[in-house]
């Protein structure tokens, strides 16, 4: 049995981190990605993949975008975003350097430039330009900035970068152009109370008048059922330059360095499906993959940020069932359910749980070492999940709250036994197709 998704992007080989640059340019989506294809531990040489698609069903699988092959970007292409401007699809992303010696690679030995590449065309880009050097960062700045998420606002330009300062609390700097290419400092965000030691992947978002900056933190200490997993993603209101009342964008163990993008009046997210330096497995080594996207997700907020499956991804679903006890079904599937109290559902080894306000994510007997994770003190009324062979993500109450994890079993369909609801609709979900659309030596 492949572990292998059938509707979520993941590399072809190698490995797969953050989504970076996602935009819609010149009649497509565009959705870059980090990957290595000589490492499936990402340890060679990250740089930009590249998907494209116009439907979300079928995709492209483009030349590399972006590779690190300068001095300000010779050890990666890392993290960064697209925007267009007269025609032109500029990328900005993290130039990572590592010089040789003996150095901690935080406060001394590394270089995190800012750089831009251009297209006309969202395939072939070139003109590769550096804008920020870490000199040009404030001085109490480690040598960890990085992940430029570039927006326009007002006929401006701005630039937030993720930055770790020398006393190891996190913060972003913001950075603002009127030509997208000389840049200056105007202010630092930062966390009132959940801070950790670094804030990576920033992002912005505007919702009635309401501004949020979306980080992925790392250092949050655990605090009961919060931040159970190594590292955090999630939304700050910005308040002023004070980032305030953080919540978690998702609670399950693979969620991280989420990004988004905004078209025809969506706002799409698409997170990372894996997280950095946990302690638990990702066992597709044999099979030379490692890591995938979520599904895209379209963003609404109605006193709270709410996420759900795009309808493209919807329109995937076919044959409808309804079940009122224990059944067994692809595992490709998205079941749907009400929920009126207290339940208990088995997806195989899986168990998800509502008891006493308390959600639970139950993976301790699947195969890769997940094991609990929680969302406590909500009232759940509707739940849907989506499988996809070694996938699940969980949406609460039509994504109020979410949860997205990888799962490893060795059965070849999944068999669902239920207590607590009364019935379950199921879908079978149709597949992406996946053309390589250049050909490779
Ligand atoms: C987040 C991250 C980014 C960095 C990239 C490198 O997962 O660490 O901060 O730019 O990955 O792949």
């Amino acid at each position: 049995m492949s572990y292998r998704l059938k509707y979520h992007l993941m590399p072809k080989v190698g490995w797969m981190n953050d989504p970076n640059g996602l935009s819609y340019f010149k009649g497509m989506y565009h959705i870059f990605y980090q990957q290595d294809e000589k490492d499936i531990y990402g340890r060679i040489h990250r740089h930009w993949g590249h998907y494209t698609t116009k439907d979300f069903k079928s995709y492209g699988k483009q030349i590399d975008a972006n590779y690190g092959d300068t001095s300000r970007d010779c050890d990666g292409a890392y993290s960064g975003s697209a925007i267009e401007k007269d025609g032109t699809l500029y990328l900005f992303y993290t130039g990572n350097v590592r010089h040789k010696g003996d150095y901690d690679y935080i406060h001394a030995g590394r270089e995190h430039n800012v750089l831009r590449v251009e297209s006309s065309d969202g395939i072939h880009f070139s003109n590769k330009k550096c804008l920020l050097l870490n000199q040009d960062y404030p001085s109490d700045c480690t040598c960890h900035v990085r992940d430029p998420k570039v927006y326009e606002e007002n006929g401006m330009y701005y630039l937030v970068l993720g930055a770790r300062l020398k006393d190891d609390t996190g913060c972003v700097l913001k950075y603002k152009s009127n030509d997208l290419e000389n840049w200056e400092y105007e202010t630092r965000y930062v966390p009132k109370d959940t801070n950790g030691y670094m804030l990576e992947c920033p992002d912005r978002l505007v919702f009635d008048n309401q501004k949020f900056i979306l980080a992925s933190p790392q250092g949050l200490k655990q605090d009961g059922y919060k931040y159970e997993n190594v590292y955090d993603n999630g939304i700050y209101e910005l308040h002023g330059t004070s980032l305030e009342n953080y919540k978690s964008l998702d609670h399950g163990f693979d969620f991280y360095a989420a990004q988004t993008f905004s078209h025809t009046k969506r706002n799409i997210l698409i997170a990372w499906m894996g997280m950095p330096d946990a302690n638990y497995q990702t066992p597709t080594e044999s099979e030379n993959w490692m890591h995938a996207l979520t599904l895209p997700r379209v963003l609404s907020f109605d006193g709270c940020l709410k996420q759900f499956p795009i309808q493209e991804i919807l329109d995937l679903r076919q044959n409808k069932r309804v079940y009122k006890d224990f059944f067994s079904m692809s595992k490709t599937s998205n079941i749907e359910f009400d929920v009126n109290g207290e339940f208990e559902m088995r997806l195989n080894d899986i168990v998800l749980s509502y008891k006493n306000g308390l959600f639970t994510l139950d993976e301790s007997k699947c195969i890769s070492g997940r094991t609990q994770r929680h969302i406590e003190g909500i009232d759940i009324h509707h739940v849907s999940v989506f499988v996809d062979v070694s996938s699940i993500e969980i949406f609460i109450n039509d994504g109020e709250y979410a949860l997205t994890s990888r799962y490893f079993d060795e059965y070849e369909n999944m068999r669902v036994v239920f207590h607590g609801i009364e019935e379950v609709v199921v879908y079978v979900m149709k597949g992406f197709e996946i053309c390589l659309l250049y050909t490779s030596d």
